[in-house]
């Protein structure tokens, strides 16, 4: 019989939940009858739940059943599950451990010391289409592992044992993208982007073959089913702008996932954060999504009491062991006979993640929780529930006769497709960042300004610093420009690689793609920033008047600039925080000026290992054509002549070039084409260094 409590704790609760398409009868194997009355339409959000007992059920059994008012299911072809035959997970004896230093690396004698630490220990459990299950458990059970090993996303730090089958196929590695639908616990979304837009862009980068008015139609059909419809125009909005609110974030991140019809949908913590009414809704909502012949599970921290009824398979975690996993009236009736009732009026999804966690406060407390953990597992552990389940898990596989995998759509469209929507994408959300293209397009003016007010006129007199201001504006634009590019990309590269990250790892698209669409989406501003410099600098100060060595000097400067931007991605795809990126790269430039441009120490004096290194350094070619662009042919004036003609000796640019550059003019063209070499290098590199990422970042 089903004890008091569980009436108590669950059924005083009338759910307030939002309900509009009703679900599937569930055979139980044992319990009573729960009957989820859909009460109301799809905008009110009322649901309340009635025992009664199932007059169809054989003997004991019972079934927890959602019935429906309006009979909505047969209107519905998508909650009728009985249409294809029901797919099933099962996940077998999974472990995860790693191995970890004892010490932090400052104390030296336990940093020696390794152990090894278990995460996941053992979990089994078997869900079917058309349910929900939530995992609970407090902070470090290991949900979020868990999560990462179903959905083959786990680091490659520790070891992994175990199983998972997708209907009764146990899966290989690279068959994991294909099946799940992961939803992590941070929403990266594109700020300025609106919620249409997200979803739109993401149905293009997913599916093939789809016109555009079938793209539109699949966004519309998931927006209404996510209930995002109302808010379809607005934008997303960051932490510097207002947007659509979290709940409604949350839902976009869930809505992207589903436009890939998946039938497994993993989400992590998807209520964290969130009020406890819109967190009530997106369980509601899950459950839904379940019921339309999916798999749900779904992580998370202080579920209402109301909830209760609404999982269909509840576990809770506790240092990485399953303690419990079953159904809502299994729990309760499991507890009991464990010794625990739930108490009236308490919310028995608090009481049981207590009961099961060990406290660490104190030792004798730890060792007090820990062993009533362990007792709970092992009364789970031989109870009928886990024996039930573990022959779910042999009957699925000895039944391997289902749909097949792939489980979610994978007609996904050609790499230049993909490449193409990434641009666009990338570009309409950077059109709309106003404060991002001031910045791209100032930083080189303003510094620009800097150096024009520092030097003001350039004299033609020798004695008046004519050759030494010279060098000092050339030095400045070549060693100034890099540092520019480096921090647009620092700026604004990291929130789109944390979105590639997450996107190639849902088998959207590359990591690489992403590093592509951003360098040609920066082409243009970084042309028309530079163009903007060298047309401000060159003529305010005084430069060689001739036009078209003002255009190679802008040539020239434009390469630093997308070098230092290119160079940063190359460090961004290896090296994860943008602030040693930063040091990196300034670094990186400071040894290039060093070493290449010949302006601290003549090439000629300097070692002949450095020499070599020179040739490798852009700023070796950009130096040396920036020389000759402003001094070769140029004719100095000396007002010391009479005074003191040893300060006359330089008559003339050639003889700077001819000192510092020998032969330099001859080499021109040859300097432009190795200068412009680098691009494309560097280019090759962030599509290495991206797919060296695509190693590093498991997790
Ligand atoms: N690669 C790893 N190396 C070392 N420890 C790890 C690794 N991965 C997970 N852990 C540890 O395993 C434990 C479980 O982590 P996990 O993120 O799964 O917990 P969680 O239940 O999701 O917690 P929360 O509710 O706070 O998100 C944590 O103590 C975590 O530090
Ligand atoms: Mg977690």
């Amino acid at each position: 019989m089903m004890p008091a409590s569980l009436v108590q704790c669950a059924l005083k609760h009338q759910t307030d939940t939002k309900v509009n398409c009703p679900g599937r009868l569930t055979e139980r194997p044992c319990g009573i009858t729960f009957t989820a009355v859909n009460e109301l339409t799809a905008d009110s959000m009322s649901r309340s739940y009635s025992m009664k007992p199932d007059k169809q059920g054989s003997g004991s059994c019972e079934s927890f059943r959602f019935l429906s008012m309006k009979g909505m299911a047969a209107e519905n072809p998508a909650c009728s599950a009985q249409s294809q035959p029901p797919c099933s997970l099962s996940v077998s004896g999974v472990s995860y451990t790693v191995s970890d230093r004892i010490g932090p690396w400052w104390d030296l004698k336990s940093y020696r010391k390794k152990w090894t630490r278990q995460i996941l220990n053992e979990v089994s459990f078997h869900v079917e289409s058309g349910q929900i299950m939530g995992i609970l458990g407090n902070s470090g059970s290991g949900k979020t592992t868990l999560l990462d090993a179903i959905a083959g996303r786990i680091g490659n730090t520790g070891t992994l044992t175990g199983e998972v089958y997708v209907n009764g196929t146990k899966l290989k590695q690279e068959q994991f993208q294909d099946c799940f639908s992961y939803v992590l616990q941070s929403d990266n979304l594109l700020s300025y982007l609106t919620v249409e837009e997200t979803l739109t862009f993401t149905a293009q980068l997913a599916l093939r073959q789809r016109s555009a008015m079938a793209i539109r139609k699949k966004v519309a059909a998931v927006m209404a089913e996510l209930s995002l419809s109302h808010v379809a125009c607005s934008v997303i909005g960051g932490r510097i702008f207002p947007g659509i609110s979290g709940g409604e974030r949350r839902r976009v991140s869930i809505a992207s996932q589903l436009l890939q019809d998946p039938k497994v949908l993993l989400l992590d913590e998807p209520t964290t954060g969130l009020d406890s009414m819109t967190a009530n809704q997106i369980v509601v909502l899950l459950a839904e999504l379940a019921r339309r012949d999916r798999i749900v599970i779904v992580t998370i921290h202080q579920p209402r009491s109301e909830l209760f009824r609404i999982f269909s398979t509840i576990a809770i975690m506790s240092r990485g062991e399953l303690v419990f996993c079953g159904q809502p009236e299994e729990m309760v009736d499991f507890f009991s006979r464990c010794g625990y009732e739930c108490p009236e009026y308490c919310n028995p999804f608090d009481i049981y993640v207590d009961l099961t966690s060990v406290d660490t406060r104190c030792s004798e407390r730890e060792a007090a929780t820990y062993r009533r953990m362990h007792e709970i597992t092992s009364a789970y552990q031989s109870s009928d529930i886990y024996q039930n389940m573990t022959w779910k898990i042999q009957e699925s596989c000895r039944h391997s006769n289902k749909p097949m995998i792939p489980f979610k759509n994978k007609e996904s469209p050609n790499c230049l497709s993909k490449l193409g929507v990434l641009l666009r994408r990338t570009v309409r959300n950077l059109s709309r960042d106003r404060m991002g293209i001031l910045m791209r397009l100032s930083q080189n003016l303003i510094f620009g300004l800097f150096v024009a007010f520092f030097v003001m006129k350039l004299d033609n007199d020798i004695t008046k610093g004519a050759v030494q201001d010279r060098i000092g504006v050339i030095y400045q634009s070549m060693g100034a420009s890099p540092y520019t590019g480096m921090l647009n990309a620092v700026a604004l590269f990291p929130a789109l690689r944390a979105i590639a990250d997450q996107e190639s790892k849902d088998g959207l698209y590359q990591k690489w793609q992403m590093f592509l669409a951003y360098i040609i989406h920066i082409l243009p501003f970084s042309i028309i920033s530079v163009f903007i410099f060298s047309s401000f600098l060159y003529w305010t100060v005084g430069m060689n008047p001739d036009p078209w060595r003002f255009l190679c000097f802008t040539a020239v400067i434009m390469v630093p600039h997308i070098v230092g931007e290119l160079l940063t991605l190359v460090l961004l795809g290896v090296v994860q925080d943008p602030n040693m990126v930063n040091s990196g790269m300034a670094l990186l430039n400071i040894a290039g000026i060093m070493v290449g441009s010949g302006f601290l120490r003549g090439t000629q004096q300097m070692p002949v290992v450095f020499q070599w290194l020179s040739y490798l350094t852009f700023q070796k070619y950009g130096c040396e054509l920036l020389i000759v662009t402003e001094f070769y042919g140029k004719n100095f004036t000396c007002s010391a002549a009479a005074s003191n003609p040893a300060a006359c000796f330089i008559k003339n640019g050639d003889t700077i070039i001819d000192q510092g550059y020998p032969g330099a003019p001859s080499r021109y063209t040859l300097d432009f084409l190795l200068l412009y070499t680098f691009l494309p290098l560097l280019v090759l590199l962030g599509v290495i260094s991206f797919k060296i990422r695509d190693h590093l970042v498991r997790r």
